[in-house]
């Protein structure tokens, strides 16, 4: 015996005893490691013992023929090669055999030269195929970590977003007590709206930061006109009503902003076509801007101002319900009264309790002049 390691493990499977010790004897001192089997079932049983690199195996046999061992051999153990022999020189059952997942395919009588060089060649196919297979699945381990590593990031950079997004509307409630806590109400009842209505996750998200920045354009109105008590003059509620225009050209440089950019340009348009900048009608206001306009007049009517206190939900409702087909789209408005009105309670006691918890940037500071009436809105 040689201390060479082994080259393979080979099955020789025949119902002839000779021919099995023939090939063994050859295939062994060749130098690797050999079995002999004289029936397909003995041999699918040694096979389940442990792994063989090759197979050969004569196709005529009694009980079980070569065709169909390869069959079931193939299928349990796909790394494993087959050599088929035999004794008829038929090409259609060889076309059969290497169908049927044989490496190759020999006449009888075997000429030991060419069997040894078919073995060797079907090996390396074998050993190949296995490579290829191993760098496949390495591949996909690193696109797949790569994959995660990727989300991720996009997760921590949304959440940065999110974080930019806080802070902006914080900035805006500082210069507008009067509206404090009124984004992050509006964006609430918003997606609440949306939700119902069936949009999609994307739109959910376009709609909910939309709505957070709809005022963001107030930045540019002067304290003069933005603060001032009693009613603007034509000329000043000209300059507020700028501040979609202005809001709209902040946002929408913003590249993950942009798609949200249309619900701050549009966020005063009303669905008779009376509204501001561009006096748009029904559906050419974007879905997000219809849903807006129900969640604004909500909080509007249901937070305290200095000329009146909060009115209850239902009076909201009801107004909504009265607007709707002028100020409001009549198909956002009847899902807006089939949502239950704890809800929006549940919602403005939440954002109420958040901004206590200091979860939110602390935008409730006092102003020098706590009752000045604006125009709410805007
Ligand atoms: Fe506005």
């Amino acid at each position: 015996m040689s201390n060479e390691p082994s080259k393979g493990r080979i099955l020789v499977l025949d119902d002839e005893p000779a021919v099995c010790a023939l090939l063994s004897e050859r295939l062994t001192m060749e130098g690797y490691d050999c079995e002999t089997c004289s029936s397909g079932a003995e041999a699918l049983a040694a096979m389940q013992h442990g792994p063989f690199d090759l197979v050969i195996s004569d196709i005529r046999m009694p009980g079980m023929s070569g065709m169909e061992f390869l069959a079931q051999a193939h299928q349990r153990h796909p790394h494993s090669a087959f050599v088929m022999v035999t004794a008829e020189d038929d090409l259609r059952v060889a076309i059969q055999a290497m169908k049927q997942g044989a490496a190759d395919y020999l006449v009888k009588p075997i000429q030991l030269d060419a069997l040894l060089e078919s073995v060797e060649r079907a090996l390396e196919v074998k050993r190949m195929e296995t490579e290829l297979e191993n760098y496949r699945h390495k591949l996909e381990e690193m696109v797949d970590a790569r994959t995660k590593q990727l989300q991720s990031a996009m997760r921590r950079i949304e959440l940065t977003y999110d974080e930019t997004l806080e802070a902006l509307g914080a900035a805006l409630d500082l210069r507008d007590t009067e509206t404090a806590g009124h984004s992050e109400r509006v964006r609430r009842y918003c997606l609440e709206i949306a939700t119902a209505i069936g949009c999609s996750q994307d739109e959910l998200k376009q709609i909910s930061r939309g709505a957070y920045l709809h005022d963001i354009g107030k930045i540019g109105i002067p304290d003069s006109i933005l603060l001032k008590d009693g009613k603007l003059t034509a000329e000043e509620m000209a300059i507020m009503q700028a501040h979609v225009r202005i809001g709209y050209d902040l946002v929408c440089r913003i590249a993950f902003l942009a798609p949200a950019a249309a619900i701050v340009l549009t966020h005063q348009e009303r669905y008779d076509g009376t509204g501001y900048p561009q006096g748009l009608m029904g559906n050419e206001i974007p879905i997000g801007s219809r849903v807006f306009a129900i969640a604004d007049t909500l909080d509007a009517m249901t937070s305290d101002r200095p000329y009146r206190r909060a009115l209850p939900i239902s009076a909201a409702r009801a107004e909504v319900e009265r607007e709707a087909g002028r100020q409001f789209d009549p198909e956002v408005v009847r899902v807006f009264l089939s949502i239950p009105e704890q809800t929006w309670e549940n919602i403005r006691m939440e954002v109420a309790g958040r901004r206590v918890a200091g979860r939110v940037m602390p935008v409730t500071v006092s102003r020098s002049n706590p009752t000045s009436s604006r125009n709410s809105k805007s």
